[in-house]
């Protein structure tokens, strides 16, 4: 997969929503933060990040996440007028600027607020940052097949379910599949009007 060049003009921004804003990362506010959600079994569950990370490990993994040189955008997520704590973290990874491709991955950073629409907002934001801002033309997610609450809100997007990974991830002693995911900018431009609509009510 060839790289991603980042030039100036696409530099992440802040994306505005309704109930909650993307931002940059800021390392100061954002770091503790992300060390505890990463450490959190309860948030990582259904994640491929199971082991362990230490501060200097999250912080690195971050710096290199933020990096403009990498293939990624990440985003932190804030409630509306909260001061700026991050509540999560949404991002682009393996950009090919060739094919016009990436992957998602989002993650609401504590269960205290799971379920309050933040994840399905993230991901409208980020795409509409994906499709009309950088020219993304198709995005995959890959979901483990019992994390309903994601696969609900992937669906509610506009994802559509693309394929099946055959017993793909070892979750609680079995061994269960993968749900991968897609979205194009025609697949995205109706829950975009919607949204886009909701935000002038
Ligand atoms: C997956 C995740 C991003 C979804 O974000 P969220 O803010 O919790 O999701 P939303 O509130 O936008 O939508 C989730 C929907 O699933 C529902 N839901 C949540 N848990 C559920 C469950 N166990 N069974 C059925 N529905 C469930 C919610 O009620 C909501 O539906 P509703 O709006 O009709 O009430 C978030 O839960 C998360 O970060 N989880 C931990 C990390 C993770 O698993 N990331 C995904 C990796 S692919």
């Amino acid at each position: 997969m060839s790289g991603y060049r980042r030039k100036k003009s696409v530099q992440p921004a802040f994306v505005p929503g309704k109930k909650i804003d993307l931002r940059v990362y800021n390392e100061e506010t954002d770091l503790h933060e992300y060390y505890k959600w990463i450490n959190d079994p309860a948030v990582t569950q259904y994640m491929d990040d199971i082991y362990p990370v230490t501060l200097d490990e999250a912080r690195e993994r971050l710096r290199k996440l933020a990096s403009p040189d990498m293939d990624n955008v990440i985003f932190f997520l804030q409630e509306k007028n909260s001061g700026g704590i991050p509540i999560g973290i949404t991002g682009l990874y393996d950009m090919d600027d060739v094919h016009r491709r990436a992957r998602t991955r989002t993650m609401i950073g504590s269960v205290e607020h799971f379920s309050r629409g933040y994840g399905t907002e993230s991901k409208i934001l980020l795409f509409w940052y994906a499709f009309y801002r950088i020219n993304l033309h198709h995005i995959t997610s890959i979901v483990q097949a019992e994390n309903i609450a994601s696969i609900k809100s992937l669906k509610r997007v506009g994802y559509k379910k693309e394929g099946i990974l055959r017993q793909n991830t070892f979750f609680d002693g079995r061994w269960v599949n993968d749900i991968i995911f897609g979205i194009t900018k025609k697949d995205f431009r109706p829950v975009w009007e919607k949204y886009n609509e909701s935000l002038k009510k």
